[in-house]
């Protein structure tokens, strides 16, 4: 049986579709009261908090920001704190993937990504920091893109983001961690959401399939099973670490540019 998060707030940052939808609503499952944010898809973070308020257990609330802003994450850690009184735990799932190749990358790409999968996360951390006590939990996002020995010239920006912030997570272990917060990241591989197939073709999204050993993408339930886990008291000694979600992903894309 999963532990229980009853009583415990968890913001999921990009939870209104995908992956951080199905986080928030695997930690309201389990008692958690979550707060669903969400930077333009106001329709579909209103589903995901009906459906979380209908089931009956944890209460969601919705709170629109843009991560990339640090004004906007200030809004949404004092809105959490005045309509829950508390955050234990923050997921830092929000983030966006454009890719280009290094001639076509320009300042407002960069900056985009940067903001977005990094700076934003790093701030939220930093914000939320002084609310959290002794359990809190931080978990920041990368990708199994990580882990190749080479990546295709296209994911140029969003590999590098995802690079930053798996030694944000290595360093924030040892800084939290002495006030029993553990702070780990996610990398998930394919996993079959919006982000993962948008600009792809049919054949490029079964090249994915491909790689891995059952033939099919990841789910962003299988996701957010590893992350329920990662929040819950069972995995207090689990600090510091990359986990990989990927299914045995076979990790040299070399074949997809
Ligand atoms: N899918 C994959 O194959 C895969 C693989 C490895 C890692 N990941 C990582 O997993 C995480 C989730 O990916 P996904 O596939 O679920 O993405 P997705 O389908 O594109 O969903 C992204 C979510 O983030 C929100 N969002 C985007 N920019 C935001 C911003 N600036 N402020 C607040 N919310 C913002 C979106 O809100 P709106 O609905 O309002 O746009 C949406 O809820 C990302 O960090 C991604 O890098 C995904």
């Amino acid at each position: 049986m999963s532990p229980s998060l009853t009583g415990k707030v968890a913001i999921v940052t990009g939870s209104s579709r995908s992956i951080g939808a199905a986080i928030a609503k695997r930690l309201a499952s389990l008692g958690a009261n979550v707060v669903i944010n969400y930077i333009s898809s106001a329709s579909a973070a209103q589903a995901v908090a009906d459906e979380i308020n209908n089931q009956g257990v944890g209460k969601a609330i919705i709170i629109k920001a843009d991560v990339g802003s640090l004004q906007e994450n200030r809004h949404l850690v004092e809105e959490t704190l005045r309509q829950f009184g508390r955050i234990d735990i923050l997921v830092l799932n929000a983030g966006v993937m454009e890719n280009n190749v290094l001639q076509d990358v320009t300042e407002e790409n960069f900056d985009k990504h940067f903001n977005t999968n990094v700076k934003g996360p790093l701030f939220l951390v930093q914000t939320v920091s002084p609310h959290l006590s002794s359990g809190g939990r931080v978990i920041f996002f990368s990708t199994s893109l990580t882990r190749a020995s080479t990546v295709p010239p296209n994911y140029l920006i969003y590999a590098s983001t995802k690079g930053a912030v798996e030694q944000f997570s290595r360093v924030l272990a040892k800084d939290l961690g002495a006030r029993g917060i553990t702070v780990n990241t996610v990398s998930p591989g394919p996993t079959d959401t919006d982000l993962f197939r948008q600009g792809k073709t049919e054949q490029q999204i079964n090249f994915f399939k491909g790689l891995h050993p059952q033939k099919r993408l990841g789910t962003a339930e299988e996701v957010s099973n590893v992350v329920s886990f990662l929040v819950s008291e069972d995995a207090s000694w689990v600090n510091g670490q990359t986990i990989l979600i990927n299914g045995a992903l076979l990790c040299e894309l070399s074949g997809i540019a």
